[in-house]
């Protein structure tokens, strides 16, 4: 039973009020205007298929993949992508939707990747927040909730591949990561 390794921090309910009140500020926004609304894989999947299901303006969706160079589960900031956008963002109002903000490298390199391909705007919604472990200028536009310094797991976030699964946002027992 994977549900003995973690303890709820928001439940789905949580997360499910917390992802229509995002949309809501989104749609209020962008009211009249189109949105090409990316996904960073592969943490954002769930939230991204959650929330632009309560956008009620025109939108396109799109994903990028991109890896840090050298391994380990700390952000190096040197950033790889795997995937790219798969058309062009000429013009567009982009919406990058991510799980989650750590460090803020892997977004800061994005947003400087998109902005240099002359997009109308470039803004940027996270469901989670990590500020204690920034380590770039980044801002996110639209964040979900400010979190404190726990692994999480589930709703799209992973440990080794495991609990992305889990319809609730969870923190990862330490004896699971370090044993
Ligand atoms: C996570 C998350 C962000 C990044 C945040 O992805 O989805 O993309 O780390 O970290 P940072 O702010 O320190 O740069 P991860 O590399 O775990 O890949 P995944 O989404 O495929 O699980």
């Amino acid at each position: 039973m994977v549900s003995r390794d973690v303890d709820i921090l928001f439940s789905k309910e949580e997360v499910e009020n917390k992802v229509a009140e995002l949309a809501k500020k989104i749609n209020e926004d962008y009211k009249s205007e189109n949105l090409l609304v990316v996904g960073i894989l592969k943490g954002a999947f769930v939230f991204m298929a959650d929330i632009i299901r309560k956008m009620d303006i025109a939108v396109e969706v799109d994903f990028m993949d991109v890896s840090s160079y050298g391994a380990s589960s700390v952000s190096s900031g040197v950033v790889r992508i795997e995937k790219d956008l798969d058309s062009s963002i000429e013009g567009k109002n982009v919406l990058i939707i991510e799980d989650i903000v750590d460090t803020g490298l892997t977004l800061e390199y994005i947003v400087e990747v998109l902005k240099r391909r002359g997009p109308k705007s470039v803004k940027v919604c996270c469901l989670l927040d990590k500020p204690a472990r920034r380590k770039s200028n980044i801002d996110p536009d639209y964040i979900g909730f400010s979190i404190p310094d726990e692994f999480i797991v589930g709703y799209g976030l992973d440990y080794a591949e495991k609990y992305r699964n889990l319809p609730d946002v969870c923190i990862l027992k330490p004896s699971v990561y370090k044993e």
